[in-house]
């Protein structure tokens, strides 16, 4: 029977197969961890991390759509005092690769975020989270711009330091994101994660008024995948030299290959967890069967694959 080389690489480090959790839907992986070991994964991506302490927005917070979800959670966490003395001892001992998730309310912050995770054992990249939706200010939402996209991600590669990559979360409410893309690879990015939620909205028809307490919120879930598959085909077509975490919408095996083959060297699982917290397990086994059935031996090259069959 063939064997298949499950391993992937983001910049320098090596992850034992590429699926991932998303961020933001497994906190820092302990509720998880009551359904399978942490280090069955490529990598637990915790939910973006911030300077202070942080409540999120006002209820209701989540809402059905059509082969979605809509959340407007609003960056609620611990801060990065507690996670770095709770969240991060917990994740090694459990023997987990992590990827750390950041976010800052301005450039600085970003930097100060950096500073602390330098020198932290047991952590394989920084993924900085420049494209979430739901804050008040949507000049927050740096990964809108090409200059405050670049702004952020130089305020991380000035303090970070040492070897840990750098992966920019860049949005899909743009005209452009292989110019937004450009800008983070010139600020010296490693890696990009593609995609984060798209901007929505969904209004009560018994209220008849907006159902999420923050009006506005992330739509993820199968109805965003084509957004993500189209994203990842254009910038890994323009960059093929960095690699790409993909998600958007991805519940199954084959919604993982597409990515892959789109040009991700790497899938995270996220509104899918929502329904069946095993759904990265059983997305993972399913997408090394597929990778089988089509004769590879090397996970590596299916990334990109429908670039080379097109052209
Ligand atoms: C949130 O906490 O509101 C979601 C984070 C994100 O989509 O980046």
């Amino acid at each position: 029977m063939s064997t298949l080389d499950f391993s992937t690489k983001i910049a320098s480090k090596r992850f034992s197969n590429p699926i991932f959790t998303a961020s933001g839907c497994a906190s820092s992986g302990q509720e998880l961890s009551q359904f399978f070991q942490l280090s069955e994964i490529g990598a637990v991506v915790t939910k973006s991390i911030m300077t202070k302490a942080r409540n999120g927005r006002i209820t209701p917070r989540m809402a059905e759509t059509p082969s979605g979800m809509l959340n407007s959670i609003g960056l609620q966490g611990p801060g990065i005092d507690v996670f770095l003395e709770r969240d991060i001892p917990w994740l090694v001992e459990n023997n987990a690769k992590v990827i750390v998730s950041i976010a800052g309310e301005n450039v600085d912050e970003y930097g100060v975020l950096a500073r602390r995770l330098r020198s932290v054992q047991g952590i394989s990249a920084i993924e900085v989270n420049i494209s979430c939706p739901n804050v008040e200010n949507r000049g927050q939402v740096f990964a809108c711009h090409p200059d405050t996209a670049s702004a952020a991600i130089e305020s991380v590669r000035r303090n970070i330091g040492g070897e840990l990559p750098i992966i920019a979360k860049l949005s899909p409410d743009v005209t452009d994101i292989v110019e937004i893309a450009r800008s983070v690879i010139n600020a010296g990015v490693d890696g990009l994660a593609l995609i984060n939620t798209l901007l929505g909205m969904v209004i009560d028809l018994n209220t008849m008024q907006p159902k999420l307490g923050g009006k506005t919120g992330g739509l993820s879930g199968p109805a965003i995948r084509p957004v993500a598959v189209r994203a990842i085909y254009q910038v890994h077509q323009m960059f093929p030299n960095t690699p790409i975490v993909g998600m958007g919408g991805v519940s199954n095996g084959r919604d993982a290959l597409e990515l892959v083959l789109a040009g991700a060297s790497a899938v995270s699982v996220g509104t899918a967890t929502f329904g069946d917290p095993t759904a990265v397990i059983k997305i993972r086994d399913e997408l090394q069967m597929l990778l089988l059935e089509r004769g590879f031996n090397d996970f590596r090259d299916a990334i990109g694959f429908a670039h080379r069959a097109s052209s």
